[in-house]
C-alpha cells in the first residue's frame, strides 16, 4: 500500500522540497496550501519534475472552517494519511495574534482535525526553529514551556494570556510560537505515552510525534544570506516523517535542547 504524507504550506518553500523528496521517494502526497490555485500548481510543477502522485489541497491552518472542510474532502475521498508536517509558517511582520495563530494554533487544529484520517502508525512532524529555544525566554516563562507537568489546556491559556495582555516573554511572537510548539509537541507525546484519556486512541494507533528544526534556510522567510539550502533544510525535517522517536526537539536527525 503507497503511504500518503500531507504538508501544510507545501506550496513553497521548505514545505515544497519535504513533498519532493516524498514524492520521488514514492509517497502520494497532498500539498496544503491556504491559496487553492497555489497548491494546485505547485502540485503539478512537482507532478511534472518528478512522475510523482500529488495533489494540491486547500488548507488554512489558522481557519476551523477550512480544516474542517479539508478533513471532509479527504474523508469523501476515503484518504488516511501516514505522516502529517505541520510546516505552515509565518515570521516578521506579522501581527502576534496571527503568528500564534498560524505557528502553534494552526499546527493543534490541524493535528486534532487530521486525527481520524491518520493511519495506524503515522507520524505527525512540528517544523520548529532555534528561535524558539528555551534559553531565549525569561526565567519564569522558561520554567513555565519545561514544567512536565505543564497541560495542554494549561499552555494555549498562558499564551492567550501573552496576546490578550501584551505580556513580554523575553522573545517575540515568533520565539514564542515555536517554544509553545515545542512544548505542545512534548505533551501531546507524554499525554499519548500516559495514555491520558485524550491521547488514547493516539497510543492505541503508535502514533508518534515530533518537532524537527530545518536550521537557518535560503527561502522568503529565511532570505537569501541564510547559510542552509532548502534541500537541507527539508532533510532535517524529513527526519520526522520516518523516525521511531516521539516527543523530541530534532535537528539534522540529532536531538536537541528545545
Ligand atoms: N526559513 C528558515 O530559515 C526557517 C528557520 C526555522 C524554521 N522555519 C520554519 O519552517 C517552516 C517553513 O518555512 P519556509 O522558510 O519554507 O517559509 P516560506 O518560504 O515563507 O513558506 C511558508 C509557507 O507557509 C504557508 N502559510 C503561511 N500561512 C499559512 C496559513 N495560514 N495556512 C496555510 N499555509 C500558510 C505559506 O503559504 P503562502 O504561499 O500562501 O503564503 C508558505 O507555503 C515554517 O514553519 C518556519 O517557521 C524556517
Amino acid at each position: 500500500m503507497k503511504q500518503t504524507a500531507l504538508i501544510t504550506g507545501g506550496n513553497r518553500g521548505i514545505g515544497q522540497q519535504v513533498a519532493r523528496v516524498l514524492a520521488v521517494d514514492g509517497w502520494d502526497v497532498l500539498i496544503a496550501g491556504r491559496d487553492r490555485a497555489k497548491a494546485e500548481s505547485a502540485a503539478a510543477r512537482l507532478r511534472s519534475d518528478t512522475g510523482g502522485r500529488l495533489k494540491g489541497v486547500e488548507l488554512d491552518v489558522t481557519s476551523d472552517a477550512s480544516v474542517a472542510t479539508a478533513v471532509q474532502k479527504l474523508r469523501d475521498g476515503a484518504i488516511r494519511i501516514d505522516a502529517l508536517v505541520n510546516n505552515a509558517g509565518v515570521f516578521g511582520r506579522q501581527t502576534p495574534e496571527l503568528t500564534i495563530q498560524t505557528n502553534l494554533m494552526g499546527p493543534l487544529r490541524v493535528t486534532l482535525g487530521m486525527l481520524p484520517l491518520l493511519r495506524d502508525g503515522a507520524t505527525i512532524t512540528n517544523v520548529t526553529s532555534g528561535l524558539g529555544e528555551l534559553a531565549n525566554l525569561d526565567a519564569a516563562h522558561r520554567a513555565l514551556l519545561s514544567d512536565p507537568a505543564l497541560t495542554r489546556e494549561a499552555l494555549i491559556d498562558a499564551v492567550r494570556r501573552m496576546l490578550r495582555d501584551h505580556e513580554d516573554w523575553g522573545t517575540d511572537a515568533y520565539g514564542v510560537s515555536k517554544a509553545a510548539l515545542n512544548a505542545l509537541t512534548r505533551i501531546i507525546a507524554r499525554d499519548t505515552v500516559s495514555r491520558a484519556p485524550w491521547a488514547v486512541e493516539l497510543a492505541d494507533r503508535n502514533i508518534r510525534i515530533n518537532a524537527t528544526c530545518p536550521g537557518w534556510v535560503r527561502t522568503e522567510m529565511g532570505g537569501r544570506n541564510a547559510p542552509r539550502s532548502v534541500e537541507e533544510g527539508a532533510a532535517s525535517v524529513l527526519f520526522g516523517v520516518t523516525t521511531s522517536e516521539t516527543g523530541g526537539v530534532f535537528r539534522d536527525g540529532r536531538r536537541i535542547e528545545p
